[in-house]
């Protein structure tokens, strides 16, 4: 994507440690964009509710993320960096567009059907723990980005079909009360759809597969190690395109180191614990800086806050704007 004029929105939940998964899937992607545009990144902490009940875990998640985010390179200067809830506007904005988003479109949306699904397998009532907030989940994603007027949302795959609320819900806003929000578009990288974790399946906490970006050398280690293979000898000649060792380092290593390592997959001749060794080192130069300007970070809480502070600032002021004109246009107090 290389609009200039483009405005890049996009909201991360805290919800645990931060792993590759997370990280090639949809922090890289964000930053990658972010440094090129004009650009608004939150923490999502309002979607993490959610899921994350503990207040006291919600705020250190919150706080690690911001430190994760900024070690990784985020540019506070840049880059508008806030913590979702700092803005009670969007939770505002939320209600009003919820009041044109057909219900039918919620039923549809997946996370909804996903946890409707797990319900009947395991044979309890279809909405057992599922939460109305669960439910309008994609309303406060369309306030997000709507509010903060984003023309391109870069997102996992797994999210797509959520951005099509939020388009859905803009177009028909604009069709009854005029022209007041920004259609926008998502940015999906097809490439990162899948990263597979230790098990082979893919990344989630939810399987315990995860490799946490941050992890101390000796603990990256020790997963990769775990991470399952088939029984080919060294010796024999392997298929590189269905081994997670591989899966993970060809994100990691330039495109020649990639080629390389899966011509000798090809050819034979390689163990997997060479393939292991290759990809625990990549994993540590990848993210042994970031590590060291975490622990700076994360050790200066009032300097998170302050960075915080301002990117909500700056937020507040995008969102207040727009969220006059749809008050005004829908007959609200102004
Ligand atoms: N729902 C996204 C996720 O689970 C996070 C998110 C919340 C988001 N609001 C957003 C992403 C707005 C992009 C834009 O990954």
């Amino acid at each position: 994507m290389n609009d200039s004029t483009a405005v890049v929105v996009s909201g991360i939940k805290p919800t645990g440690r931060v792993h590759l998964g997370n990280y090639l899937g949809m922090i890289r992607p964000v930053l990658r964009l972010a440094a090129k545009h004009e650009s608004y990144v939150f923490v999502a902490d309002g979607h993490a509710l959610t899921t994350v009940e503990d207040p006291a875990q919600l705020t250190r998640l919150s706080r690690e993320l911001t430190a994760v985010l900024l070690a990784l390179g985020l540019d506070p200067s840049r880059t508008v960096l806030y913590r979702q809830s700092d803005l009670a506007e969007v939770f505002e904005l939320g209600w009003i567009l919820a009041c044109s988003t057909p219900k039918g479109a919620l039923n549809r949306a997946h996370a909804y059907k996903a946890a409707v699904a797990a319900n009947r397998v395991a044979g309890r009532p279809t909405d057992e723990g599922v939460s109305a907030g669960l439910f309008t989940y994609p309303v406060l994603m369309a306030a997000d980005i709507l509010g903060m007027a984003g023309t391109a949302v870069p997102v996992g795959a797994d999210q797509a079909q959520h951005l099509e609320v939020t388009r859905d819900v803009a177009v028909a806003f604009n069709h009854s009360y005029g022209p007041v929000l920004t259609v926008p578009e998502a940015v999906v990288d097809r490439d990162v759809a899948v990263i597979p974790g230790t098990d082979g399946r893919k990344m989630s906490k939810s399987y315990d597969n995860i490799i946490p970006i941050l992890a101390p050398p000796e603990e990256m280690g020790r997963l990769v190690r775990g991470i399952v293979t088939d029984s080919r000898r060294p010796e024999e000649p392997k298929d590189p395109t269905t081994c997670a060792l591989y899966g993970l380092y060809h994100h990691l290593a330039t495109p020649d180191e990639s080629r390389a390592l899966a011509e000798r997959y090809v050819a034979g001749g390689i163990g997997y614990g060479e393939v292991k060794a290759l990809l625990t080192e990549a994993l540590i130069a990848t993210f042994a800086p970031a590590r060291e300007r975490y622990q700076v970070l994360i050790d200066n809480p009032a300097g998170l806050d302050a960075v915080l502070f301002e990117g909500a600032e700056r937020a507040k002021a995008r969102v207040r704007d727009v969220l006059e004109r749809v008050r005004s246009a829908r007959g609200l107090a102004v």
